[in-house]
């Protein structure tokens, strides 16, 4: 199998979907792995690095996609990638298509075979490459928090953690999944005052223990959402239906009932947004104000820390990056219900059911 690794053209998105290790692994099998001139810069992985385990290094990404049979990306393919695509690809990436029309119509028209990470589920019903960044974003929340909490960067002017004599600030953390927990130890971590909001009871016990008192769980519902926006300095927002588009879990008219100033972090901005008033932000102009209240809605919170984002994915991506070059797509997805459930497009069709119903078709 053919597998290319094109450079990630999303702005400010520094991660690469393998890595030397990965790299080796895959041709150590026999298979051909092309790697785009400079794409594992971001990441501090020289082209040299590759080549020393097999890869090619292919000048630009026009020629890679062209020799390709597998793409392995990290992010949904930019407007000009997405006419590389034909009926003979198979993409393996994060896409995200519930919040992504235009998108889903182009992968439908490429006739590729495009599997997302984000919706690949291992029989527990867990989402093991939607984790690793997941972790990541969930640990960059409270800490983009807390610094955007800072009076010169428009924030209340609160410490988190408060010093002996002060209240430390409150952080409501609504959706205790992978990023809500992450978010929410760091959170204690800094010794903020923190709630937990998830609306499955048993999500709430695991966390109970996990918490051992440090932290507070909340059943989620909008009476109790309301009854605590009034006390909260940081809401770092983190619900996920799968495949599904995120659902309202704070309104524009609930924006009233919150400090001036205080800060709304929306991790779950790459399903739509958690918060009625989030629009999709970038690294490099990260927030916005509505009402008086700081939005952050970076969209890959995780390409911030590139060197910590690329090993955390490419651990978690590598055994079915292996699966699909070592059996083909077709007899892979026959083999893995792991990666059935990832199957969001193919011949033209969106093939995953919440996906199909986000986007009405
Ligand atoms: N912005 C980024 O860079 C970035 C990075 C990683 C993940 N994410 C996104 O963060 C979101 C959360 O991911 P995750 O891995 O933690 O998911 P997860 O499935 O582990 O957790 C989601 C949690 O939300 C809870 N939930 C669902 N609906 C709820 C509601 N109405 N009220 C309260 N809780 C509710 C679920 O019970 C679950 O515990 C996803 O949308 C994911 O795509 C964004």
């Amino acid at each position: 199998m053919r597998v290319g690794v094109p450079t990630e053209s999303k702005i400010d998105e520094y991660r690469i979907a393998i890595t030397p290790a990965g790299v080796r692994e895959l041709t150590a099998r026999g298979h051909d792995v092309l790697v785009q001139a400079g794409a594992g810069a971001g990441s501090a992985i020289a082209d040299a690095e590759f080549v020393a385990q097999g890869a090619r290094i292919i000048d630009d990404a026009p020629a890679l996609f062209a020799e390709a049979e597998l793409v392995l990306k990290v992010k949904e393919p930019q407007a000009h990638e997405v006419p590389w695509l034909r009926p003979d690809h198979t993409l393996f990436t994060y896409l995200h298509l519930a919040a992504e029309p235009e998108l889903a119509r182009g992968l439908q028209q490429s006739g590729a075979t495009c599997i997302a990470y984000e919706t690949v589920e291992d029989a527990d019903g867990r989402l093991p490459l939607l984790a690793p960044m997941s972790e990541v974003a969930g640990k960059i929340a409270t800490q983009a928090g807390a610094f955007m909490l800072e009076k010169p960067l428009g924030g209340r002017g609160i410490l988190l953690g408060g010093v002996p004599g002060v209240a430390a600030a409150t952080v409501l953390v609504i959706g205790g999944g992978a990023v809500g927990m992450n978010a929410a130890l760091i959170a204690i971590g800094m010794q903020a005052d923190v709630f937990v909001f998830d609306s499955s009871i048993d999500k709430l016990r695991e966390l109970d223990i996990v918490f051992a008192g440090r932290a507070s769980t909340v059943f989620s519902s909008t009476l109790a959402i309301e009854q605590m926006l009034p006390m909260a300095d940081l809401v770092i927002g983190a619900v996920l239906v799968h495949g599904a588009r995120a659902p309202h879990v704070v309104t524009r008219a609930q924006l009233s009932l919150m400090r001036q100033h205080a800060v709304l972090v929306d991790v779950s901005i790459d399903q739509g947004g958690c918060f009625e008033t989030s629009r999709p932000t970038t690294h490099s102009d990260p927030t916005f104000e509505v009402d008086g209240i700081t939005h952050y809605c970076v969209t890959n919170m995780p390409g911030a820390v590139p060197i910590t984002s690329t090993y955390a994915l490419t651990n978690a991506t590598l055994p079915y990056v292996l699966e699909l070059a070592d059996h083909g797509p077709a007899e892979a997805l026959e083999r893995s219900s792991a990666l059935r459930m990832g199957l969001n497009v193919r011949d033209g069709e969106i093939i995953h059911p919440a996906v199909a119903e986000a986007l009405g078709v």
